[in-house]
C-alpha cells in the first residue's frame, strides 16, 4: 500500500483509547528497527523527519528509504510528517516533496503569529484539488523545554497550554491535531534528580505531567486529537550501558512510561519519541566498540544497533502505545 496521512490512525487511535508512535527517522537502519517492529507487531507508525534530518541525509535519501519500507512493510499504514516544521516554505517542500503530513511549528510566535502561519499552511496542505490528496497538518500550542534542531528553551522558559486558546486555534487554523504542552521536553535531561522523589525502591521518580490541562483541553476539544512532543522514557539500561562504555550521561531522566499509557487512553493520539531510540543506538554502539576492539566493519556495530531499536520499538507498541494489533483497523 502507498503512504498515507494520519486522519484513519487518529480517528481510530481516539476510538480505542491507544495512541500512534511517531518515531524520528535520520538513516536506514533507524527505518528498518522501527518499521520491521510494526510489521511483525502489526502497527501503524508515523515516521518523521526534522529540519535536521533533512540536513543532514537529504530529503530524497529519505522518502526513497521511506518508501523502501512501504515495500517491504506491505500490511501496515505508514505515515511521512515533517517534525518541527519551521516555516511555510519547508512545509510546502515536504508537501510538494511526497510527505503525507506536515507540523507547522509556531509555538514560539504570538497566538495571532502562530495562527496566521498555522493556518497558511494548511490552507496549501488542504487543498486537495491542487494535488489530489489531503495532506494533515500538525499544529502546536505552548513551549516544551529543551532542543530540537536551532531552537533552545531553558527549562524553566517553558509554558504549558492554555486550554482556553484550544477551540479558537483550532477552528481558525483548521488543524488535523494539536501538540501540546502539558510537562513533556525534548531531550534525555527531562528533570534534574532535585525535581524528582525518591521511591522505595531507591530510584527517582519525575514529578507527574499536567493531566489537568490535558483533561482540560479534551473537555474543550473532545475527541480531536492532541499530539505529545517529548515522550522519551530514558530507559535506564541504555544510560547504563553509554556510561559504562565511555559515554558521560549523569542524570538522564525521562517521562515514566505509564503515564504516557496513561496519555494514550485519553485524547492523545501521537506520542513522539527520538531521544530512547538514540540512546539505545548509541549504547549499543559503544558497547560494541569496547567490547570489539578490534572491528572495523560498520555493519557489525549497526546491527546490532538495528536490532536493539527493534526491541525498543516493539516494547512502546505493546506496553507504552497500546496500538500493537492495530494496523488493519488504520488501513
Ligand atoms: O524534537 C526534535 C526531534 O528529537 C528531532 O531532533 O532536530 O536533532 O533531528 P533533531
Ligand atoms: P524526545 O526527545 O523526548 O524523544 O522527543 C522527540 C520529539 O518530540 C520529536 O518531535
Ligand atoms: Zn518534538
Amino acid at each position: 500500500m502507498a503512504l498515507v496521512n494520519t486522519q484513519k490512525m487518529f480517528e481510530m487511535a481516539s476510538k480505542g483509547g491507544y495512541a500512534i508512535g511517531a518515531f524520528n527517522v535520520n538513516n536506514m537502519e533507524i527505518i528498518q528497527g522501527i518499521t520491521e517492529a510494526c510489521q511483525e507487531t502489526k502497527s501503524p507508525v508515523i515516521l518523521q523527519v526534522s529540519k535536521g534530518a533533512r540536513a543532514y541525509a537529504n530529503h530524497t535519501y529519505l522518502v526513497k528509504l521511506v518508501e523502501a519500507a512501504v515495500i517491504e512493510c506491505p500490511e501496515i499504514p505508514i505515515a511521512l510528517h515533517l517534525d518541527h516544521g519551521p516555516d511555510f516554505e519547508t512545509c510546502k517542500a515536504c508537501i510538494d516533496g511526497g510527505f503525507t503530513s506536515v507540523m507547522i511549528d509556531g509555538s514560539h510566535l504570538s497566538f495571532e503569529e502562530n495562527i496566521a502561519l498555522t493556518k497558511k499552511v494548511v490552507d496549501y496542505a488542504h487543498d486537495v484539488a491542487a494535488r489530489g490528496r489531503y495532506i494533515t497538518v500538525e499544529g502546536e500550542l505552548g513551549t516544551l523545554a529543551g532542543i530540537e534542531d536551532d531552537v533552545v528553551v531553558e527549562a524553566g522558559n517553558e509554558s504549558y497550554t492554555k486550554p482556553e486558546e484550544v477551540i479558537e486555534f483550532v477552528r481558525r487554523t483548521g488543524v488535523d491535531s494539536l501538540a501540546i504542552a502539558i510537562g513533556t521536553s525534548h531531550g534525555a535531561y527531562k528533570f534534574t534528580p532535585e525535581q524528582c522523589t525518591l521511591n522505595e525502591e531507591g530510584i527517582l521518580v519525575p514529578p507527574a505531567l499536567r493531566f489537568d490541562i490535558l483533561e482540560a483541553v479534551q473537555k474543550e476539544l473532545g475527541d480531536f486529537p492532541i499530539v505529545l512532543h517529548g515522550s522519551s522514557s530514558v530507559p535506564q539500561n541504555y544510560v547504563k550501558m553509554i556510561n559504562e562504555n565511555g559515554g558521560q550521561m549523569p542524570n538522564a531522566i525521562g517521562v515514566p512510561e505509564s503515564q504516557l499509557r496513561k496519555a494514550a487512553e485519553l485524547s492523545v493520539c501521537k506520542i513522539n519519541i527520538d531521544s530512547d531510540l538514540r540512546l539505545a543506538m548509541t549504547g549499543t554502539i559503544r558497547k560494541f566498540y569496547n567490547d570489539n576492539p578490534s572491528k572495523f566493519d560498520p555493519r557489525e556495530y549497526l546491527k546490532p544497533a538495528r536490532a536493539n531499536i527493534k526491541e525498543l520499538v516493539k516494547h512502546k507498541l505493546i506496553n507504552v502505545l497500546g496500538c500493537a494489533g492495530k494496523a488493519e483497523e488504520c488501513l
